[in-house]
């Protein structure tokens, strides 16, 4: 296997799990590693991320977590379809493959127009992965719009699920591996990667409570990205997200603006946002700051899915829509 300190070169050959790759283009840096463009001997695309791993005893736990994940099956989640582990001169590598997606990430789509149409198929499907994962008892925990990546036909696939606290362990050499410090890790990772406070998280997520409806206020955020297109600019990209501003000018996220500024601080979409008033409804309900008011995604995908079908309902019936993504 060929490899430059750090990162693999373009065109050099990886192993994982049974498949025999050749490193085609980077795609990308995230909070936790790099991501390849990967192609097989049978010409199959795949994207690899190699994470590099501070913290080598907890490797086992991350590949054995992964692997779980290989049974997971659901048209708008992300298949992981290998991972593996490998040292060179950095350190232990862990390798995970998964399905690519031509289409890039949310965030990067939303810096361009869309129909209300496309809108509301982002957010429906958004809303059945995250009920099927919680079905599976999969916590996603990393729930922003550059983990909502896109096909070729703008359909929505969610990645990292599930692998927060696993990459955090890899990445930290103090402090036992328990939900609550890994949130302040994860907080510290990172702010200290630029991004700032993370937008995305709920309220309590600041007191190191992490449960399922936790995603569900994460979820309420990218839809109001989608329907407001509100963003903030971090190292000269435009990140998206619903957003408070703060005495003395600057704009956080609402969770980080409820935990620190007040539990009363609400979010309000302006006159120029897309969406029917259904959708909007959902989306603030998804982002109350006590956890209890939140609905379940389940419920979220179930009303998503009233709303669709009253809009097929009036329209058979040759009357004007008045919710769904008509209005
Ligand atoms: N499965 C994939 N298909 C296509 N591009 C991907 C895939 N996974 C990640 N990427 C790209 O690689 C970048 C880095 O991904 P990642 O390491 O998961 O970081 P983050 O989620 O913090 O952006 C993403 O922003 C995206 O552009
Ligand atoms: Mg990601």
């Amino acid at each position: 296997m060929q490899q430059a300190f750090g990162n693999f070169q373009i065109h050099s050959r990886v192993t994982v799990g049974s498949k025999v790759l050749r490193i085609q283009q980077r795609l990308g840096n995230g909070a936790f590693g790099v991501v390849y463009k990967v192609i097989d001997e049978t010409s199959n695309v795949y994207a690899l991320k190699d994470v590099v791993c501070l913290k080598g005893s907890d490797i086992r736990n991350a590949i054995r977590e992964v692997r779980t994940m290989n049974q997971i099956s659901h048209e708008n989640v992300i298949s992981v379809i290998a991972a593996e582990q490998f040292q060179d001169a950095r350190g232990l590598h862990m390798l995970i493959l998964t399905e690519y997606c031509v289409g890039g990430t949310l965030n990067e789509r939303l810096t361009r127009q869309s129909s209300e149409e496309i809108n509301f198929k982002w957010i429906r499907q958004m809303a059945a992965a995250l009920a099927f994962l919680h079905s599976r008892r999969i916590v996603h925990r990393d729930l922003k719009a550059d983990n909502v990546l896109l096909t070729a036909t703008e359909d929505v696939k969610l990645a990292d699920f599930g692998l927060a606290r696993e990459y955090i362990a890899l990445k930290r050499i103090d402090a036992s591996r328990d939900d609550g410090s890994w949130m302040s890790c994860y907080t510290q990772y990172y702010m200290n990667s630029g991004v700032g406070p993370i937008h995305w998280v709920a309220p309590e997520f600041f007191s190191g409570r992490y449960t399922e409806k936790a995603d569900v206020f994460s979820l309420g955020t990218l839809f109001f990205s989608i329907l407001e297109r509100d963003f903030v600019m971090i190292n000269g990209k435009p990140m998206y997200g619903a957003f408070k501003r703060i005495p003395g000018g600057g704009k956080v996220g609402i969770g980080y603006a409820m935990a620190n500024y007040g539990s009363n601080i609400t979010i309000q979409f302006s006159p120029y946002a897309q969406g029917s008033g259904a959708l909007k409804r959902i989306a603030v309900d998804a982002m109350q700051y006590n956890k209890n008011d939140r609905p379940s995604a389940e419920e979220i995908h179930n009303r998503i899915t009233n709303i669709q079908g009253s809009v097929r309902l009036s329209n058979s019936g040759n009357q004007q829509a008045s919710e769904g993504w008509c209005c």
